[in-house]
């Protein structure tokens, strides 16, 4: 079976997660890893790769996005950077796996899907790792199978003191795509579209901003067109929660860990018509693993994702604008 060889754009940390899983997909080598800082990309390539001796260190985007033996890319650059050079890679007719988020507005996103028409209908995905996760596939099962009945509401909540090797991330507004909204908020709210189902009508959102104007805390609620309600609170100033909490008109469930490491516990608890709590251990899952799989599986089978459509990130993308512009004018935003 063919083999697909990536190049990577950008020294990025989460590198650390991807690199190896990328390596680990029995399909793939990672060819190139390309930086813009001197140094960056070999020093990235000797703490992550598996195969150090095997990845070229490049300083050029172009020359990974032009490369003719390159046939998937993975942008982990800065949020607002990722539009710009996914595009010039699809019109070069590679594979592209994006980070959440894809884009920072639905326009970008509606651009990104028209190029991958345009070009060959090339594979292309946002990095939501959390939804390849076996806990998931069971909570997904929990809600379908009616055991906590409808869905009624979800909560979820994302937080950890922000440490100050990252606050390059804070020192720069939310319009240009700086503080936890960008960076945390694209899960937390993914997750709540993912369990909810049905169509977002309006959101309101509030954030608490520092002084360059990004956001240290961000909360907001979702309402759906069946009026019902889901709700997020994000944080870089609070202790670390990866949860979200889902309640049916016949029982509850919590996901204690979701956004998760991969060697992390996997809990699962709920409750079901009034009974005792049970919690159930989840085998653990390399999630960023079973992403790539994923995503080589649909290439070599030349079709686009069921999981992470474009159209879930278009939806996305529109869900996370209107949340940003409810948290600039203070009000109800439709979606
Ligand atoms: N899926 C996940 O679990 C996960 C986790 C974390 C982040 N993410 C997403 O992945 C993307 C990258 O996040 P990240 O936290 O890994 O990013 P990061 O380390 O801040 O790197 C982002 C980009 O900034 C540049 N950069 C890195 N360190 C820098 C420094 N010290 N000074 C100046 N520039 C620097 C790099 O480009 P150059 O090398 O070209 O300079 C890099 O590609 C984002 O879209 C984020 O939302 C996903």
């Amino acid at each position: 079976m063919k083999t697909i060889n990536w190049g990577i754009l950008g020294a990025a940390r989460v590198n650390q997660r991807l690199l190896p899983a990328i390596e680990n997909n029995p399909h793939s080598k990672v060819i190139m890893l390309a930086s813009r800082r001197d140094g960056a990309a070999e020093e990235c390539i000797h703490q992550y790769s598996k195969y150090p001796s095997e990845v070229k260190a490049s300083q050029d985007f172009d020359e990974v996005i032009q490369h003719p033996d390159i046939h998937a890319i993975y942008i982990p650059l800065a949020n607002e950077e990722h539009t710009e050079v996914a595009l010039k890679a699809i019109q070069h007719k590679k594979h592209v796996l994006i980070e959440k988020p894809m884009a920072l507005t639905k326009k970008e996103v509606e651009s990104i899907t028209q190029a991958a028409k345009d070009n060959n209908h090339v594979v292309v995905m946002e990095g939501f790792m959390y939804v390849f996760h076996p806990q998931f596939d069971f909570i997904q099962q929990m809600i379908v199978s009616g055991k906590l009945g409808q869905v009624q509401y979800t909560h979820s909540m994302f937080s950890f003191p922000i440490q100050p090797a990252r606050y390059y991330r804070i020192n720069r507004s939310m319009q240009d795509g700086g503080g936890a909204f960008w960076d945390i908020g694209p899960y937390a709210i993914h997750t709540l579209r993912q369990i909810m189902g049905g169509h977002i009508k309006q959101v309101n959102a509030s954030a608490k901003v520092n002084t360059h104007q990004a956001d240290m805390s961000t909360s907001g609620i979702l309402e759906f067109t069946d009026h019902r309600r889901a709700t997020f609170d994000i944080s870089f100033e609070c202790v670390r929660r990866s949860e979200f909490e889902i309640f049916g008109d016949k029982g509850r469930l919590k996901c204690h860990t979701v956004w998760q490491h991969e060697d992390d516990e996997a809990l699962v608890s709920y409750e079901l018509d009034g009974g005792k709590t049970t919690t159930e251990k989840i085998p653990k899952g390399n999630h960023f693993d079973l992403e790539i799989d994923h995503f080589v599986d649909c290439i070599l089978n030349n079709k686009e994702s069921d999981k992470l459509s474009m159209g879930d990130a278009v939806q996305q993308a529109a869900t996370m604008e209107a949340v940003y512009q409810s948290i600039q004018n203070s009000q109800w935003v439709s979606v």
